[in-house]
């Protein structure tokens, strides 16, 4: 009798079982957690430690983009399912703290570091009631991959550093600049000036600017900081000290005057591939894309690599990092929702390649780890 009930338990419970468990990654869908709630992690990045990944990300809340709680935390084993582990990096209540509650913190990246055991999180940081004028990075550590991370400062980039590759000749340049001189802005003179330094000597001993960002780490365990500097006009790649917790104060730029935001990275067979926005606030615009032998360039521009509806407008979305996964890659990227930000959207296709170059191809689902995607 017993066996006869466990058995008609089972029986009724089965179908319940993995209910919850999603196959297929569907991009601009809502994705609950395993509580059921709709994924709470903007901006974000994956860190691979173990077979787990961790994703961090903004928290949103439901009517302001400032930050209310802080970074966030999801764990899964599969890249669908993902588990809520909470709040990574709280904001403060500390008045005038960098991170006080209402500042703006964006685009928060992870990365571990084997030889201090620390995980490392770097995010983009604008200071209470400042706007956007503070254009600093904060970088907090942790023990462990999901936190509680302590904060440790912010500050703009590389203060009383040039760029590695202004020698002689750029530096005689950069120096006959006067940013008082280019008052008017998308002058073919003003756009030369930038080019060649403008708001690099600026800012030379303050520090650069420092706003929308990722983390790279490369095969030999150097790890670089790239982020949009001067005015959002230029990407700067920072060099990081062997504890990945500052500058080394070696950097170089990308696309001078090019207005790039949103950087995204990854490397494959050799070659350094960068994915990247325009600069048009929450509203979407049509991908970039760059490629380098080396991180400290040469950087050549190429077509947007986005294919399918909407290709021209980055399906809705703007790129926030790149998943590899051995020689797979996923473009990830946030479809934002400005009136109703904790609603933003998640765009994740895998990366193809035609003729050599990636492409991102749109797909209404898919499932990551197997050679054929549906
Ligand atoms: C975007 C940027 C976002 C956020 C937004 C604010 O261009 O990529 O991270 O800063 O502007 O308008």
């Amino acid at each position: 009798m017993k066996r006869t009930l466990f058995l008609l338990a089972l029986l009724l419970t089965l179908p319940l079982m993995g209910q919850n468990e999603r196959q297929t990654i569907r991009s601009g869908e809502l994705w609950p957690d395993n509580t059921g709630a709709h994924i709470n992690a903007h901006g974000g990045g994956i860190l691979t430690y173990g077979d787990t990944f961790y994703w961090f990300g903004e928290h949103k809340s439901d009517h302001t983009s400032n930050a209310l709680v802080g970074v966030t935390c999801y764990a899964s084993t599969d890249l669908v399912n993902w588990r809520n582990c909470g709040v990574a990096l709280s904001v403060s209540d500390e008045k005038g703290s960098d991170i006080e509650r209402g500042c703006i913190l964006e685009r928060p990246k992870v990365i571990y570091n084997p030889v201090t055991k620390k995980f490392c999180m770097w995010f983009h940081l604008e200071l209470k009631g400042r706007g956007y004028n503070a254009a600093r990075y904060g970088v907090a550590v942790s023990d462990r991959p999901e936190g509680p991370y302590r904060f440790l400062y912010s500050q703009r980039a590389n203060a009383g550093t040039w760029p590695v590759d202004f020698r002689e000749e750029e530096l005689a340049t950069v120096d006959t600049l006067n940013a008082a001189n280019f008052r008017e802005q998308w002058t073919p003179a003003w756009r030369k000036a930038v080019e060649e330094g403008l708001y690099v000597k600026r800012d030379f001993s303050t520090g650069q600017m420092s706003r929308d960002m990722t983390l790279y780490v490369d095969d030999d365990g150097k790890a670089y900081h790239i982020f949009s500097s001067e005015e959002n006009l230029t990407l700067h790649i920072a060099e990081l000290t062997g504890d990945y917790l500052h500058h080394t104060g070696r950097y170089t730029r990308v696309a001078p005057a090019g207005h790039n935001e949103a950087p995204a990275i990854f490397k494959h067979d050799g070659t350094y591939w960068m994915i990247t926005s325009g600069c048009t606030g929450w509203a979407p615009n049509e991908a970039r894309m760059f490629s380098a032998p080396s991180i400290w360039g040469p950087w050549t521009q190429h077509p947007n690599p986005c294919r399918g509806p909407k290709a021209e407008l980055t399906f809705g979305g703007q790129s926030t990092f790149i998943l590899t996964l051995g020689s797979q890659y996923i473009f990830m990227a946030d479809i934002w929702r400005p009136n109703h930000p904790s609603d933003a959207r998640y765009i994740w296709l895998p990366i193809e390649f035609e003729g050599g170059k990636p492409v991102v191809r749109w797909r209404d689902e898919w499932k990551p780890f197997s050679a054929k995607n549906t």
